[in-house]
């Protein structure tokens, strides 16, 4: 029976590909990793027991690999913002040998959705030798990460079968956005006023998300542009930087085409040398401070010839579309939580592009869905 309840989890539920089904899972996916971690009476983040004291941890040092590695850079932006806690954060196959000197008594966080992903494996084991406090963001809590971690958040996203992530990375960010809620009341740095509106953005998450999908054609006709592409270019600031490289890493997973994710300040020390019609530059510019100043990059890159394909928000969409060919327009939400809703749009631009060029979507070329080997 649980054999058969398993299959019956895992089948693809009508849609073409696993992806697709997992993509339309984020609604619910957030929605059951925040009920773990969000008491539904008292609104207020509460984590499991974790065994140090949250409040006296001096600093931390993520790692994680891939997609889990660009949710641990939303995560670092958020720990460093809200709670001020900081943070040192390197992909684990160079935080494994560069051996950094850690403080004892801080807080080692590594994000993994297998939990069996060697060098995350290996960076955990280093970081414990310092004497960190190993907190681990995974999605099979029976793996080998989480019996060496001190401790365990779950990302409540179930099976998660096509290589490419998509579902789990927004329940690692929903996990990363309550543990830095927790962290910055610990630390007296969230007032209950300000912790209120973080998890009311939080909590509102599942119902916004399902509104990305009323977007689909917007997003194909941008898929139709970037299908015929070479090279893209994504760009990002802050918090949506990781973005970009999470929507980067999807198209080059998945579809084979060439893409690279900048910070969107960094297009005039060089990217920009690349722009011209053919190449397409995708944007995530949700509206807030950064706003502006990414708006500007973009008029650059229009001003050299460039195509520019936007993610944005109803209220950042008026002010892009005279200078976007494609404006994919998602609902406005709170700077906290723009990088959880941001990212959906940008993985499903990625698949219809993948529709588009026939390729494998499920099981891409040369990749595996967990790397145990270095
Ligand atoms: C994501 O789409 C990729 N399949 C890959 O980058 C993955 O995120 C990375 O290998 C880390 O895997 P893990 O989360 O299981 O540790």
């Amino acid at each position: 029976r649980t054999t058969a309840l398993i299959a019956a989890s895992v089948g693809k539920d009508g849609y073409r590909h696993y992806m697709e089904k997992e993509l339309h899972e984020h609604p619910v996916v957030i929605g059951q990793t925040l009920q773990r971690l969000v008491d539904p009476a008292t609104r207020r983040v509460v984590l499991p027991d974790l065994p140090f004291d949250l409040a006296a941890v001096p600093r931390g040092v993520v790692t994680a690999c891939g997609s889990a590695f660009y949710a641990g850079m939303i995560g670092r932006y958020w720990l460093e913002q809200y709670a001020r806690l900081p943070i040192d954060i390197d992909v684990a196959s160079e935080m494994r040998y560069r051996d950094p000197p850690l403080t004892p008594g801080g807080l080692g966080l590594l994000i993994s959705q297998s939990g069996e992903t060697a060098d995350t494996l290996a960076a955990l084991r280093g970081m414990r030798q310092q004497g960190q406090h190993i907190v681990s963001v995974l999605n099979v809590e029976q793996s080998t990460m989480a019996r060496e971690s001190d401790a365990v958040l779950g990302t409540v996203a179930g099976p998660e079968i096509s290589v490419a992530s998509t579902k789990a990375f927004t329940a690692q960010l929903s996990v990363l956005a309550c543990l830095t809620v927790a962290l910055g009341r610990a630390r007296g740095h969230l007032d209950a006023r300000a912790e209120e509106r973080m998890v009311t953005a939080l909590l509102d998450l599942p119902s916004r998300a399902t509104e990305v999908f009323e977007q689909r054609d917007a997003i194909r006709h941008m898929a139709g542009i970037v299908a015929e592409a070479r090279d893209v270019l994504y760009l990002g600031r802050g918090s949506s930087f990781p973005v970009a490289l999470e929507g980067a890493l999807k198209l080059k997973e998945i579809t084979y085409i060439h893409a690279e994710a900048y910070a969107a300040g960094e297009m005039k020390h060089g990217p920009i040398s690349l722009i011209d019609r053919t190449v397409p530059v995708v944007a995530t510019v949700p509206s807030g401070r950064l706003f502006d100043k990414t708006l500007s990059n973009l008029q650059e890159a229009k001003a050299r010839g460039g195509r520019l394909l936007v993610f944005t928000d109803t209220q950042g969409a008026p002010r892009l579309r005279d200078i976007a060919e494609v404006v994919v327009e998602i609902p406005t939400v709170d700077e906290f939580t723009a990088p959880i809703l941001q990212t959906i749009p940008v993985q499903i631009l990625a698949y219809e592009v993948a529709l588009l060029k026939g390729t494998d979507v499920d099981q891409p070329r040369n990749l595996a869905k967990s790397v145990t080997v270095e």
